[in-house]
């Protein structure tokens, strides 16, 4: 028996993110957010100046990017402590300029093809939990359990607002407005779209009116099942 993966995907604001993560912290797993990988390459071409219309170039950039993602050292909240080249980025990769830069490095065929190779070389050798857009469909198609989480556009909004606040301060003058995070995510939700795929395997969650330990209860149901 190979190691165990788990795919859950779903798109921003989903809760795929706190439910991977608590998931594979009580399976012992390693967490993958591969979102996260999709934003270090955009940090890395948004501080080198790439054009971020340049699918070889910024190709040869997630190549070049080493990036790391491993189990956090520093306890100020996050899930993971994610390296390029081995600076910690962590908290970099949320900002907005970040978050607004993303789906276009990700909607190149260049780009994808590297971060897919690292992410099946990584769930080669450790059990995972992977969380992403395509991960049951085309990165693990052969995952032992494929959860797709869903929740409508205001909700997703309101959860991502509310943790930015969480995490900036109400009165940081940095925090986006619910209005522009909503359009924020609708932007990204119609860029991705071609990459969002949910794998026809795939267990629908739907995640609206759920609370977040809800949702953990209903996909630790599906990984009982499969045991
Ligand atoms: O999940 P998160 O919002 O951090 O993902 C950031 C972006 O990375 C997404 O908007 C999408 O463009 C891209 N992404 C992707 N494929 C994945 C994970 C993320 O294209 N598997």
């Amino acid at each position: 028996q190979g190691p165990k993966r788990i795919a859950i995907d779903g798109p921003a604001g989903s809760g795929k993110s706190t439910v991977g993560e608590q998931l594979a912290r009580q399976l012992g797993y390693l967490y993958c957010d591969t979102g996260a990988m999709y934003r270090a390459v955009a940090w890395l071409a948004l501080r080198e100046g790439a054009d971020l219309h340049d699918g070889p170039t910024l190709g040869r950039l997630a190549q070049q990017a080493d990036i790391v993602i491993s189990r956090p050292q520093v306890a100020d909240g996050r899930q993971y402590t994610v390296t390029v080249r081995h600076r910690d980025i962590t908290w970099d990769i949320r900002n907005v300029a970040v978050t607004r830069a993303v789906s276009i490095v990700s909607s190149h065929p260049e780009v994808r093809s590297v971060l897919i190779a690292q992410q099946r070389a990584m769930a080669q050798q450790i059990s995972v939990v992977m969380v992403g857009r395509d991960i049951g469909a085309v990165v693990l198609p052969d995952a032992e359990l494929k959860i797709y989480l869903t929740a409508s556009l205001q909700e997703r909004a309101r959860r991502r607002y509310a943790e930015m606040k969480e995490r900036m301060g109400e009165h940081n003058p940095a925090l986006s407005t619910l209005t522009d995070v909503t359009s924020d995510i609708q932007r990204r939700d119609e860029i991705d779209r071609d990459n969002m795929r949910p794998a026809r395997d795939a267990i629908v969650v739907e995640t609206d009116n759920r609370s977040i330990s809800q949702v953990l209860d209903i996909v630790c149901q599906y990984v009982e099942e499969k045991k």
